[in-house]
């Protein structure tokens, strides 16, 4: 109570200093294993405590994986060399294929980027903060950006992951097909960067929970952490995100910007998970085994937690209008947020299941955290980018126009 009242006469500035440091406190506190305290730990300091990506300054990480060379260039993954031939035949020219005509205005009321109902205005409302129609739109347009930039900053995370990961894998089917996906990431990074330079005159600064993964990932030496982190975990919660937008928006655009996106980014997912299963299956010890099991879960628990958009919380509501726990209560309450979190998970759980990393030892954990609905769903080499291009087709022609919340499905 004493506490409470303390706090309460503080400055809005260290009120919210301190809330993001009682945030940090949790993510550290949450890390039971050890060995994933030691392996993320360095990442959190740098991405939570020293905001390393916001520092308007490129951010070197130290790379610390060994390049696998073999000289007999025998064909030894039939899988990967099938996804390799129609990752080929499936190569893109945004100059050619994408609409860059198009004329784009962030503040249409008749082609919005994203619904009106997307964020919780009436939360915010109760918070004390009323925003009529026409500032509505301009606080979606700051979303939309928000997310294409987190988009953007996930791609050059996977453009270099892709490369490392091209460098250290031993299928030698396996760096064939890591050239095509280092060409889909760089294209990735093209066209959202392009997107929000050309159409949207805005880019946000990287948020601080995806700076950790990506910098985790990128650092860590074992090649299987890399592919656990980019292909199962951050080109998961990809899928998820821009399948959310896919069905949402109304941009042209911007829709077939992602339809073409998701294509490739449904062959990324299915090479982790062939990549993955077999290693986590036989090659590991348990210690190690439990090891990966955890450090997904902590990965999970970060994507489903953390990410509060808190950069357009500080363009919007840094003077303290609301406070950042309001914040995350209009956050958590939004149906664009939530929907975001549920398609991203429902592709991520049944990935992770695949790979042997949802054994019974670790599913209280996910029970706990409420994904454990997702566990059934179909994983990656069930699901090609096409069918998953037509389930959001059929759910957008579904849903009609009810709101954005009211077509929630787990398969
Ligand atoms: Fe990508
Ligand atoms: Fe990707």
């Amino acid at each position: 109570m004493i506490k409470e009242t303390v706090y309460n006469h503080l400055p809005v500035r260290v009120q919210s200093q301190l809330d993001q440091l009682a945030e940090t406190l949790d993510v550290f506190r949450e890390m039971r294993n050890p060995k994933v305290l030691l392996s993320l730990g360095p990442s959190g300091v740098r991405g939570l405590l020293l905001h390393r990506g916001k520092q308007g300054r490129p951010t070197l990480a130290k790379a610390r994986h060994t390049a696998h060379f073999d000289w007999s260039y025998e064909s030894d993954q039939p899988e990967m060399r099938d996804l390799f031939q129609r990752a080929k035949a499936g190569q893109w020219d945004s100059d050619r294929d994408l609409p860059w005509k198009t004329s784009v205005d962030p503040l249409s009321p008749e082609v919005p980027l994203i619904p009106r109902d997307f964020i919780a205005f009436d939360t915010m409302a109760e918070a004390g903060v009323r925003l009529d129609p026409k500032e509505q739109t301009k606080f979606n347009y700051s979303i939309c950006a928000w997310m294409l930039s987190q988009f953007l900053h996930g791609e050059q995370g996977a453009l270099f992951a892709a490369a490392q990961v091209t460098e250290a894998v031993q299928f030698f089917d396996g760096k064939l097909y890591g050239s095509t996906q280092v060409m889909d990431e760089g294209r990735h990074v093209e066209v959202f960067s392009r997107y929000l330079n050309e159409k949207l005159n805005r880019l946000y600064q990287i948020n601080d929970n995806l700076f950790v993964i990506v910098d985790a990932l990128m650092t860590d030496g074992r090649w299987d952490m890399k592919f656990l982190g980019m292909q199962i975990m951050v080109e998961g919660l990809a899928l998820g995100a821009f399948g959310t937008l896919y069905r949402t928006t109304k941009e042209p655009l911007l829709r077939e910007l992602l339809k073409r996106v998701i294509l490739d980014e449904a062959r990324h997912v299915h090479y982790g998970v062939v990549a993955l299963k077999e290693h986590i299956k036989k090659d590991l010890s348990e210690a190690e085994r439990h090891e990966r099991e955890d450090w997904a879960f902590e990965i999970a628990l970060l994507m489903k937690n953390r990410f509060m958009a808190y950069e357009v919380y500080d363009e919007w509501f840094a003077d303290g209008r609301i406070s950042r726990e309001q914040w995350r209560r209009v956050v958590n309450r939004s149906k664009g947020m939530i929907e975001f979190r549920h398609v991203m998970f429902s592709r991520l759980v049944p990935n992770l299941r695949e790979i042997g990393l949802l054994s019974p030892r670790i599913m209280p954990a996910y029970e706990r955290i409420g994904l454990l609905p997702f566990m059934q769903g179909k994983a990656a080499p069930e699901l090609s980018g096409e069918q998953l291009v037509a389930d959001l087709d059929r759910d957008l022609a579904l849903r009609s126009e009810r709101p954005i919340g009211a077509s929630r499905h787990a398969s």
